[in-house]
């Protein structure tokens, strides 16, 4: 089911006044996703993005709290905030995310200036708790989830124009129970937004200029499950792939279990989708697994690994790393070192473990020693460091596909005649590279392939030039 969000009774009409908007958006792609969505309905209401928060009549924290810290931080964040207060008496100041859904009223209590507080199922509700703010109804904590059956997803429009590049949300949740993880508990369980839904989105974003989509979940590979009738991931991507002017896909994020043969089959099949693949493994040991609830074990993984580097020997692994769950030993952790030296990722995503409130792992003892959980971080990162550089390295003289996504953030140093464009690789390495200053000459690049000859290997990106 699809929300279409409309304009409240109340709706300012004609030309009256615009107010401005600013959210701050911490964690991960979720919320950034969840923060378009946020102006997208509050644009009904005149309301305007504004990066500067002394301008803003309304102003979020989009907060995440898988992992630690997230609740000071946010808290920090809003003591800093808490004087504009005084310069505007219709400020509105909210607190949105997984922080807000696992605290719900209990944040109006800690936060006497706070005025709402929004889980991420209640974002469609936004333009009706707004009014009741600011017709005196009170504070406001909304975070109810909606149920399955009635979930709606919001019909995502472009936010912005001119993006190459962007994301699509194809589900919301997550039914795995990972013993370390809250996001079951501040996302709820999975709702699999209808594949007609995905589709007309994907081709609402192309006609808008994107040649490059992402599909977006907690689970993205258990895409279906939770449906009658509803497509499974792979003919997910087989719709998506077909539709016209795309020229790039990739999804995010996976399960290994949910890894099947099926979906492995499609890179390489496809012609959109990237050689590219996020699978976290958590950690090396088929113990801790067990004990995170993971159900796979090391020897499953590697199998999937093999599989995909036989279809495709160019793919682009990448994962997640959790070092310091409880119990891990030395020799557990170096299991971790071994599997990343086997399966040499092309990049990782590593955390120490931090109790969640409320979840299964909270109530084991915490027992590696914080600075054991640093120094085994450091040694992964150490390792992960040093396949990487090799990795760039073995691009040199090599001429690769770039999707031109605009000017880079070096873009003078092309010289004083060119102008330096950034991309990606299918395999998702940023290229840098220069064409020439002719004002129009280097903007039709925008959202184009391009081919590209490696010349230079920085540290976290490549240097070419067109071939
Ligand atoms: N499927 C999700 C996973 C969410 S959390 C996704 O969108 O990526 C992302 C990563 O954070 C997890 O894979 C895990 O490595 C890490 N993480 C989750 N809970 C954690 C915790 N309690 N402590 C440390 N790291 C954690
Ligand atoms: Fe968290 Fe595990 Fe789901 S890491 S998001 S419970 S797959």
């Amino acid at each position: 089911m699809s929300a279409v969000v409309e304009e409240p009774e109340n709706a300012p009409v004609g030309g009256g006044p615009d107010r401005f908007v600013y959210v701050q958006t911490f964690g991960c792609q979720m919320n950034v996703v969840d923060t378009d969505r946020i102006f997208q309905v509050l644009a009904p209401l005149r309301y305007q993005p504004t990066d500067d928060p002394s301008r803003a009549d309304l102003i979020l924290l989009n907060t995440c709290s898988v992992r630690e810290k997230a609740e000071q931080k946010m808290l920090s964040e809003l003591g800093r905030l808490a004087p504009l207060k005084d310069f505007n008496d219709d400020l509105v100041l909210g607190v949105a995310g997984c922080v807000a859904q696992q605290e719900g009223a209990r944040l109006l209590d800690k936060v006497p200036y706070l005025d709402l507080v929004m889980g991420p199922d209640n974002i469609a509700q936004l333009p009706g708790i707004l009014e009741r703010v600011r017709a005196g109804g009170g504070r406001v904590a909304e975070t109810t989830f909606a149920g399955r059956k009635d979930y709606e997803f919001i019909e995502a429009v472009p936010q912005s124009p001119g993006k190459v590049s962007e994301f699509v949300t194809i589900m919301k949740g997550c039914d795995k129970v990972c013993t370390f993880c809250i996001v079951p508990f501040t996302r709820g369980r999975e709702v699999s937004k209808p594949a007609e839904l995905v589709v007309r989105e994907v081709e609402t974003l192309v006609a808008s200029g994107v040649r490059e989509v992402t599909l977006l979940g907690q689970n993205v590979n258990s895409y279906g499950k939770d449906r009658e009738r509803q497509p499974h991931f792979a003919e997910l991507l087989r719709a998506v792939d077909a539709v016209p002017g795309l020229e790039r896909l990739r999804f995010t994020t996976s399960h290994p279990t949910d890894c099947t043969d099926e979906l492995i089959d499609c890179f390489g099949e496809l012609r959109t989708l990237c050689e590219a693949f996020h699978l976290p493994v958590q950690c090396g040991s088929d113990r801790v697994l067990q004990a995170m609830r993971r159900p796979y074990t090391v020897e499953h993984y590697l199998g999937r690994v093999a599989r995909l580097r036989s279809r495709v020997p160019d793919m682009a692994l990448t994962t997640d790393i959790m070092v310091g769950f409880p119990g891990e030993t030395e020799a557990e952790f170096e299991a971790t070192l071994a599997l990343l030296a086997e399966v040499r990722y092309s990049s990782i995503f590593a955390f120490k473990y931090s109790a969640r409130p409320g979840t299964r792992a909270a109530s084991m003892p915490d027992d590696v020693p914080e600075a054991e959980k640093q120094r085994r971080l450091r040694e992964v990162q150490r390792l992960q460091d040093g396949i990487y550089d090799a990795m760039l390295a073995d691009h040199h003289d090599k001429t690769f596909e770039v999707l031109v996504e605009g000017p880079s953030r070096n873009a003078a140093r092309g010289g004083p005649d060119a102008l330096q464009l950034m991309g990606r690789t299918r395999q998702n390495i940023v290229v840098n590279f220069p064409v020439p200053v002719g004002d129009l000459w280097s903007r039709r690049w925008i959202g184009k392939l391009a081919p590209v000859r490696v010349d230079r290997v920085h540290s976290h990106s490549l240097h070419g030039q067109l071939a």
